[in-house]
Order: C-alpha cells, then sequence, then structure tokens
C-alpha cells in the first residue's frame, strides 16, 4: 500500500497534508483528491500481481496497492459480479447490490471509517439520502465508532431498520438530503462529530474509485466505450475518472479513448441534467426534487462542478427520465433477465434504452450499466410505484 502524498484540491490545486483529518479544501473549498507516488505500482508484473494477491487481499482491497496504507474496516465490500445481458450482447450490469448493506456505498464508506479509526476519530456523522446511512452504520459498528445519521423520513424502509439495527443514532428529518446537510454542518462542531458527507472528506471518493479498476480488469484490462452511471452526490462517477487518470499512469490500460461517462437522472430530481443542456459551470438548486429513486434525490450535488468537466471531457452526456419509464425498465429487466434493480439501477437501463433509441450509442458499443443498489432494499418503494399493495392476513 502506498504512502499518501498529499490531498489536492479538484478545484484550485492546492495541496494539503493527510497526517491529520481533513474535510475540503481551505482555500477554495473544493473536494480533495487523494494523491500518491504511485511509481513502485507501475507497470504489468504490478498489474498481474492483483490476481495473486486476491486470497489475502479481499473485495476492493485487491488494488491495495493504490489504496492508502491502513489497516481496513472491511465486510468483504467490492468485487461484485458483472453480469451479462442475455438480450443485449454488448451491455454487462455491474452488480453492486452484491456489496455489504446492498449498495455500492459500501466500498466509500468502508474507506473513509478505515481512515477515521486510523485517525483516532470517535464520532462521525454523515446526512444521507439512505444507502449511505445504512453504510456509515454498518462500517462504523464494525469499527466500534458512533454514527450519527440524518436522513430524508420517507427513505426506503429498510434504510431506517439497517441504521438502527447497527446502532447509529438516527434523526429522520421532514426535508431532502440538503436539509439533512445543513443540520449536520450546524451541529457538528458542539457535538465533536466528524463530517463524512459526500465529498466533504478525500475517502469516499477513493473507496469508490475501486469501481473504476474493476470494471476495467473485469473487462480484461480495456476500456467500454460507455459507462451508465445513476448519478445523486456523483461520488462514483468522479472516482471513476479518477481511477482511469491513474490506470493511465500505471501503465495497467493503454491510454487512448476512455468511457463517454453517462449521467442518469430522473425527471423528477435532473440537477445535472439541466446543468449540462444549459453548458453550465454549476448546478442551480432542484425545487421540490422527488423520484422513487431515493439516491437521486440531491439537489444541489456539492461536486457539480467536476461532473461537468467530466462529462466534458469525456463526450458522455446526462439523462433524465420519468419514474414510470424507470419503473417500466425495473419491471422489464426483472421479467426477462432475473435481474431485480433498484430504482437508481433502473434509471440506468432505462437510459441506455434511451440512448440506443436516440442513436447517440449503437448496439455494438460495449457499455457497463451500474446497478448501485439491490433490488430488495426497496421493496416498499417498488411496490407502492408499481401498485403491488401488501396481501391482508386473510389472503
Ligand atoms: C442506490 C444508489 N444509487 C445512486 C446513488 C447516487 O450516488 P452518488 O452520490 O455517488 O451519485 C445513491 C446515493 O444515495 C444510491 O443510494
Ligand atoms: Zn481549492
Amino acid at each position: 500500500m502506498p504512502r499518501i502524498k498529499e490531498l489536492q484540491c479538484s478545484r484550485c490545486k492546492e495541496t494539503v497534508s493527510a497526517e491529520t483529518p481533513q474535510t475540503v479544501c481551505p482555500k477554495c473549498a473544493g473536494s480533495l483528491y487523494v494523491r500518491y507516488d504511485l511509481e513502485a505500482a507501475k507497470g504489468p508484473a504490478k498489474r498481474e500481481q492483483i490476481a495473486r494477491d486476491a486470497a489475502g487481499w479481499a473485495g476492493m482491497w485487491r488494488y491495495h496497492s493504490v489504496l492508502p496504507a491502513v489497516k481496513p474496516v472491511t465486510l468483504g465490500e467490492g468485487w461484485t459480479p458483472m453480469l451479462r445481458s442475455k438480450r443485449y450482447g454488448n451491455v454487462v450490469v455491474k452488480e453492486e447490490g452484491a456489496n455489504p448493506t446492498g449498495s455500492f456505498k459500501a466500498r466509500g464508506l468502508a474507506l473513509a471509517v478505515s481512515m477515521a479509526k486510523h485517525y483516532g476519530l470517535q464520532r462521525l456523522a454523515v446526512p444521507s439520502a439512505g444507502n449511505a446511512a445504512g453504510a456509515l452504520a454498518a462500517y462504523a459498528a464494525a469499527a466500534g465508532l458512533e454514527a450519527n445519521i440524518f436522513m430524508p423520513k420517507d427513505v426506503p424502509f429498510a434504510n431506517y431498520v439497517e441504521a438502527k439495527m447497527y446502532g447509529a443514532n438516527v434523526n429522520l428529518v421532514d426535508g431532502l438530503i440538503s436539509d439533512c446537510g445543513r443540520m449536520v454542518a450546524e451541529r457538528k462542531e458542539k457535538e465533536g462529530w466528524f463530517d463524512i458527507s459526500t465529498l466533504k472528506e478525500p475517502f469516499r471518493i477513493e473507496g469508490k474509485k475501486t469501481m473504476g479498476y474493476e470494471l476495467v480488469e473485469q473487462l480484461g484490462w480495456e476500456y467500454p466505450e460507455a459507462v451508465f452511471y445513476p448519478t445523486g452526490g456523483g461520488v462514483g462517477l468522479i472516482g471513476m475518472w479518477k481511477a482511469f487518470a491513474e490506470l493511465e499512469e500505471l501503465g495497467w490500460v493503454t491510454a487512448g479513448k476512455r468511457p463517454k461517462m453517462i449521467v442518469v437522472q430522473s425527471s423528477g430530481c435532473a440537477p445535472m441534467v439541466r446543468a449540462f443542456a444549459e453548458h453550465a459551470g454549476a448546478s442551480k438548486m432542484w425545487e421540490n426534487a422527488a423520484t422513487f429513486a431515493a439516491g437521486l434525490r440531491v439537489p444541489k450535488p456539492y461536486g457539480d462542478y467536476i461532473m461537468l468537466e467530466i462529462l466534458q471531457a469525456s463526450g458522455g452526456t446526462a439523462v433524465a427520465l420519468p419514474d414510470e419509464t424507470i419503473l417500466a425498465s425495473l419491471q422489464d429487466w426483472a421479467r426477462n433477465e432475473g435481474i431485480f434493480l433498484s430504482p437508481e439501477g433502473a434509471a440506468a437501463t432505462a437510459a441506455y434504452d434511451h440512448l440506443l433509441h436516440s442513436g447517440f450509442l449503437s448496439p455494438s458499443d460495449r457499455v457497463v450499466l451500474f446497478n448501485t443498489g439491490a433490488g430488495l432494499k426497496y421493496t416498499d418503494v417498488t411496490a407502492e410505484a408499481a401498485g403491488i399493495p401488501r396481501p391482508s392476513p386473510e389472503n
């Protein structure tokens, strides 16, 4: 595992030391990237070592040579299956529902909690659309740390139950993740909490970058043509793009055409789609955000400027579809592929159909669609959207 060289601001490039816990850039409040000296990990021999090491380094920790030198707090996150579609020859689904706590949030929180433990932090706090709360609660429990969670009161029930069962302090908020974020910000100093908010500490990006390493390795160390990412705060998108830059620096992938990054949202909350269409440098707050894809209900992502740069640089695009179209895709994939997607994952499958029909992509393009969470975490939300009533006891 490499030592961290420094943390570098994504906006003004200022650097700060990782010797003590950091939040955002002290100069401009931009999100911080972890930078290493990757010299020792470069080249094909080091790349081949990954598979040989995997017995001792399970899940995403197979990439320990490009992750911080820290003792992992792990529950088995990462190295999730790539499922081939039965109907679309060039489509694979990255099944992130196979992670502990049933979502890709496990990756970022595993690393953030490992680092928190390393720094000796005791009391952590997070605003969450739901899955990050469950993941923080689980990893905090595994590490023996305190988790303080703020999430909307109408989160999928599973997120509430899991957080309670892991022993977190759960605060249900009459509002959105943005309101939850404000509450954490107001109280953290007085309470002595360390804020693990999306993109306000450097290690959630760093954990989620492993999705980029994995999809490239699982495709035989080659890039696909496009990656569909259900986007709320955008941590995974930002993390994967960082991974691609590192993979090229390491010589683990042939530098060339990186995948088109596709930001997927719901028409009920699509600040990134609007900002991209308007060629803006940042997003504007989406009023009255509402969608059954709870993880996409982020009205003003903190890292909007980074995502817009990535969309531009990758030749990608941003797509929003109505919840009815997302639900129809969810049903389609369940019935015809045997895959029970989360609503967020179904936004990606729906967006794939959309971009195929619009001609943005062709059927011969190899694409990766992210199912960011397990469909089973959303039985209440999906049943309601699909009009499946709970049978009464007499039935
Ligand atoms: C299942 C699921 N998909 C996608 C997202 C959006 O993730 P990000 O914040 O990395 O854009 C979330 C966030 O809560 C989520 O829970
Ligand atoms: Zn800065």
